[in-house]
């Protein structure tokens, strides 16, 4: 049975609609305008079965079209993006005509600052394919593209039309992006939801096989954690800011290893450790809550001896983070209930403590 959760703010909300199968002629059909154009945007790594079912749904006589960017995150460019604009403007598409994100991360955020920009802005879906995009990329509205001096530093905040969740594309999904997912689920846990901690603890088995009941009760979690947050905060003012639980040194070891050889999420998993041993040794968190998410991530197969990464190699990746204001660093620890909260009260010392005790 399909789960159906809605996210974002008066007109320009959006429902996520959860599945096995999601992609189903129901689900497209509401917000889809069959006599106008399609662009489907996908990457060079996804399952062409996957791009054929969506034609097929869509029934034959639409203008649907396919545009593929090489994998990775080298195509989140200027220059795809332009490719993009191009092909938008070749096949001379409108106001009404639609977009379509198939993939990761790297295609929804592509795709979206595409269809934010065009003609100041056209409709578009996300059909997120890996378990980071169907847990977080494809849902809050951020989009974005890399420029040489960093990374999403260009962007906007668009919502999309409509977000469709299979957890069926999850099968061909290598090991190594299904944990760079389960990173973040792990993080929606330390941000209050009681009930996806709870599964990570207890079901850890059926998340490693990738059980369907289980994978979606975990993606509607998380999806509804972020989309509460996301949805008080959409232009990231203020609470928005405790998803970036980890993040601040996520990036950090992303930036040091030049985002070769770590996923996102396993470097989240990373600034997680970091930050709950911080946490710590502030005395927010005691030793037996710092072991449990230690003994969890085990169980998850996500622990990680971040004792590799030293804070004076970290530090100048750290204080070039957006999440800097007034040259002071705002952390998001635990509190003593194991849930994140943004402050810049903390001893130093402890930061660089953090590191050396691992
Ligand atoms: N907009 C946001 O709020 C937000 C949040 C988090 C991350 N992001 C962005 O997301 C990006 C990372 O996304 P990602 O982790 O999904 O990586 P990704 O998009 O690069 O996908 C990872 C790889 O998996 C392949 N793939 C995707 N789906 C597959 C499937 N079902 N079967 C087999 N292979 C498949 C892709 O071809 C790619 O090679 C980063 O650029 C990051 O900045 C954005
Ligand atoms: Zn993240």
């Amino acid at each position: 049975m399909a789960n159906i959760i809605k996210a974002g703010k008066g007109s320009t909300s959006y429902p996520v609609i959860i599945a096995k199968n999601a992609i189903t002629k129901s689900n497209l059909r509401p917000h889809i305008n069959l006599s106008k154009n399609i662009l489907i945007i996908t990457d060079s790594g996804i399952p062409k079965t996957y791009v054929n079912n969506i034609i097929d749904k869509l029934g034959a006589k639409k203008k649907i079209y396919v545009h593929v960017i090489p994998e990775g995150e080298t195509s989140k460019s200027i220059k795809e993006y332009v490719k993009i604009l191009d092909k938008l403007a070749e096949l001379k598409f409108d106001r009404s005509d639609q977009m379509i994100a198939l993939g990761g991360g790297v295609v929804g955020d592509i795709t979206g600052f595409a269809a934010s920009s065009y003609l100041r802005g056209i409709s578009f879906i996300q059909i997120p394919t890996t378990l980071l995009a169907q847990v977080d990329s494809s849902v809050g509205g951020k989009t974005a593209i890399n420029i040489k001096q960093g990374k999403n530093l260009v962007g906007a905040f668009y919502n999309p039309e409509l977000v469709l969740i299979s957890t069926s594309f999850l099968d061909t999904l290598s090991d190594k992006q299904f944990k760079s997912g389960l990173g973040e689920v792990f993080k929606y846990s330390l941000l209050g939801n009681k009930k996806i901690k709870k599964i990570l603890e207890s079901s850890s088995d059926k998340i490693l096989n990738k059980d369907p009941i289980v994978l979606g009760e975990i993606i509607k979690e998380s999806i509804k954690t972020k989309a509460a947050i996301v949805t008080k905060d959409e232009k990231e003012n203020g609470l928005r800011a405790i998803l970036n639980l980890g993040h601040t040194f996520g990036h950090a070891i992303e930036g040091c290893m030049n985002f070769k050889g770590v996923t996102h999420g396993q470097a989240v998993v990373y600034g997680i450790q970091i930050v709950a041993r911080i946490s710590f040794l502030e005395g927010l968190i005691k030793k037996e809550d710092y072991q449990k998410i230690d003994r969890t991530l085990s169980l998850l197969k996500l622990r990680t001896d971040f004792s590799q990464f030293k804070y004076s190699d970290l530090k100048k990746f750290i204080y070039n983070d957006k999440k800097i204001s007034g040259g002071k660093l705002n952390l998001i620890l635990l509190d003593r209930n194991l849930e994140g909260y943004k402050t810049n009260k903390f001893n130093k010392l402890n930061l660089s403590k953090a590191f050396r005790l691992a």
